[in-house]
């Protein structure tokens, strides 16, 4: 593919006529519908999709625009990584290995490994070094054609330190040109120095950590990990009125070890989405197809610690929920960083279809975040954000294991890679 007009010699623009595309189907809002098989032309503009459908009728007034040859790629809209922690420092290879040794996530944590161990290595790490430590995992995720992505806090749980986090994630979507929603995850764990005084923790968050991290405009969503071995269910609920209070969406770590109700209660809260949900219940599930909640499935988690116990998938596509699949990046239980990765385990261990899947990773983890008009579709008014993949079908996205599948990547209305 070639650019003709560059507005600077390292990151050629988008702008331009982007012609025989294979659009993969459903991921596209054509303005002039287009055939089956047909081959399509994206128009792109100052950074912005101005214009889709069949070569035949692109609009005369776009003719002149200098030309890129698709030459038949497979396309798909920027790929949405709607679920990460990727800012933290240290790691937790010791924890795999225990885990190996028998001990259950459960007990790691209750042993005082877990969340917290990290929370440690957060709070000692400087802001620059975090940023430095999560650069080369974002990169990661950018080179298979992620083009959005949330990264929470909650490894720091002091205002400080998830400053520090929320802080790293705006920077690194300033450097590396990418949109990232930042979430609000203060109610993640209980930090040790309020040991045994969760309510104390819990307002702390409420009236102290998300005010002023929302005034400096750090807090794109908030979340709460609703847990037996983390907080109740009245504790999120705190969270919840405190987020509301703000104006500011929510969204749940919900019944990922037990079905404490949590999604319902989100639900009532209009969440953007609950995530992990392996024990999530029928009532769960009507209460979140109600707000329009997403599911947000997590299979690397899910692998890691070998879980049993299956997302009801079934019953979600029955209810008509939407289903996205994210990495779920952390340190702990997803030490994961392919999204494409996550479609072929939504696949084999979940039973997605590979057209779901893919809205997984593209539309209905877009809807996640809230971007559902300017992510996760190719369609006019919206940032270029599309991947063209040298690939033959579209089920090879979910079906190679690992192969970083060679691509171009326009993100942010420029063509990050060739
Ligand atoms: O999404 N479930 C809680 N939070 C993370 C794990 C965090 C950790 O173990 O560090 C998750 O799986
Ligand atoms: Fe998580």
């Amino acid at each position: 593919m070639k650019n003709q007009k560059q507005t600077s010699p390292t990151v050629p623009s988008a702008d331009g006529v982007w012609e025989a595309l294979r659009l993969v189907p459903g991921l596209s809002h054509p303005d002039v519908p287009l055939a089956d098989d047909a081959l399509a032309t994206v128009v792109v503009e100052r950074g912005v999709v101005r214009w889709v459908g069949p070569g035949h009728a692109l609009p005369p007034a776009h003719a002149t625009l200098p030309r890129f040859a698709g030459q038949g790629a497979l396309t798909t809209p920027g790929l949405v990584d709607c679920h990460t922690h990727l800012v933290y420092g240290g790691q937790r290879a010791n924890e795999f290995a225990l885990r190996l040794a028998g001990a259950s996530y459960e007990e790691v944590a209750r042993a005082g490994g877990g969340i917290v161990s990290s929370v440690r290595a957060t709070r000692e790490a400087s802001e620059d070094e975090l940023f430095a430590l999560a650069l080369p995992r974002l990169q990661a995720l950018l080179d298979e054609g992620v083009c959005a992505i949330e990264i929470k806090s909650g490894y720091g749980l002091a205002l400080e330190h998830e400053r520090k986090q929320l802080r790293v994630a705006r920077r690194l979507g300033e450097a590396l040109g990418v949109t990232v929603r930042t979430t609000f995850l203060g109610a993640h764990a209980l930090p040790p120095e309020y040991a045994g005084r969760s309510a104390a923790y819990t307002e702390l968050v409420c009236k102290e950590m998300l005010p002023a991290l929302a005034a400096e405009g750090l807090v794109d969503a908030v979340d709460v990990f609703c847990e037996r071995i983390a907080f109740t269910l009245a504790e999120t609920e705190q969270v919840f009125q405190a987020a509301q209070k703000l104006g500011i969406p929510v969204k749940l770590h919900a019944e990922q070890l037990s079905d404490m109700g949590g999604s319902a209660l989100a639900a009532r809260y209009g969440a953007l989405s609950c995530d992990h949900i392996e024990h999530l219940s029928p009532t769960g599930i009507a209460a979140m197809k109600a707000a329009g909640t997403v599911a947000v499935l997590l299979p690397g988690a899910y692998y890691t610690l070998r879980d049993t116990q299956l997302p009801p998938i079934q019953q979600l596509r029955d209810a008509g929920v939407p289903m996205a699949v994210s990495t779920d990046h952390n340190p702990g239980t997803s030490p994961c960083l392919s999204l494409l990765l996550m479609a072929n385990m939504a696949c084999t261990l979940f039973r997605l279809t590979v057209p779901e899947a893919l809205a997984g990773i593209t539309s209905h983890a877009a809807r996640a975040l809230g971007l559902q008009d300017s992510h996760g579709l190719i369609a006019a008014g919206r940032p270029a954000n599309f991947v063209l993949w040298r690939l033959r079908e579209a089920a090879e996205l979910a079906y190679w294991l690992g192969q970083k599948p060679d691509c171009t990547i326009v993100r942010q209305g420029q063509v990050v890679r060739n």
